[in-house]
């Protein structure tokens, strides 16, 4: 994912462009830190006061010059309007955040307000049209009929959560002007890996077979995740 980003903001600004990045829901910071280490300006908002303390305690722990790039605030990322000015960002970041988000699209319209003309908008959400994918390849076969005709499933913490679907989506980001320009899939073939398992020998033609399919139908279309890029207009 980290790799269709990076593809996504090289095709749309010059190579060494210092950008204005927004990522809501930053959780621990990774991608935000990633991106402040290639030199972006990185604003991070999180609502959960533990996660913000655990970005902050991994910020502190980077050489000045990222450090001095980098701001984290605690709140919610349906109320972006409340700290920044629209318009202000390059590019903004919103991953593994809509399935916590009961009506998402305000949260997303807010996001796309907050993209200056051109600008990035960069979803990661679970896919609603796939759903039964999970229970199916692990032979849970009541669990895979039950996600049938539904965009509710419950997460790996055990939470009640909601699925988004492509199409759904789609819609959204035209209606609020940032229409979808690309698509990916994500964890297509790994989605049934343990978070907690070993790092495979063969990792690197793992992550190739990965990318391969997350940019080529019908393999995208039935990803855990979706990575939608909406730009605005
Ligand atoms: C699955 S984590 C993803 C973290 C990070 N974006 C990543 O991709 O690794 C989801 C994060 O979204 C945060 N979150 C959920 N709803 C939010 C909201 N309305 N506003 C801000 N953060 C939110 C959660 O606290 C959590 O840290």
């Amino acid at each position: 994912m980290a790799r269709q980003l990076d593809e996504q903001i090289a095709g749309r600004f010059p190579v060494g462009q210092r950008l204005r990045v927004l990522d809501v829901g930053m959780g621990q910071g990774t991608q935000a830190l990633r991106l402040a280490r290639a030199g972006h300006k990185v604003t991070g908002l999180e609502q959960d006061p533990k996660m913000v303390a655990t970005a902050r305690e991994a910020l502190a722990a980077e050489p000045e010059g990222i450090r001095s790039r980098v701001r984290l605030f605690e709140g919610d990322g349906r109320e972006t309007g409340v700290h920044f000015l629209p318009g202000s960002f390059d590019v903004v970041l919103c991953h593994g955040v809509l399935m916590y988000v009961e009506e998402p699209d305000a949260l997303v319209a807010g996001l796309a307000r907050m993209l200056a003309p051109g600008g990035l908008l960069s979803l990661l959400v679970r896919n609603g049209d796939a759903l039964a994918m999970r229970a199916g390849l692990a032979g849970d076969w009541p669990g895979a009929l039950a996600a049938f005709g539904t965009s509710a499933y419950t997460n790996r913490l055990g939470l009640d959560v909601r699925a988004d679907r492509l199409d759904t989506l789609t819609g959204t980001l035209a209606g609020i002007g940032a229409p979808l320009h690309t698509w990916y899939g994500v964890r297509i073939f790994t989605d049934l890996a343990a978070d907690d398992a070993p790092v495979p020998d063969d990792v690197e033609a793992l992550l190739a077979a990965e990318e391969r399919a997350g940019r080529t139908d019908p393999y995208r279309g039935v990803a855990a995740l979706l990575h939608l890029c909406g730009v605005r207009g």
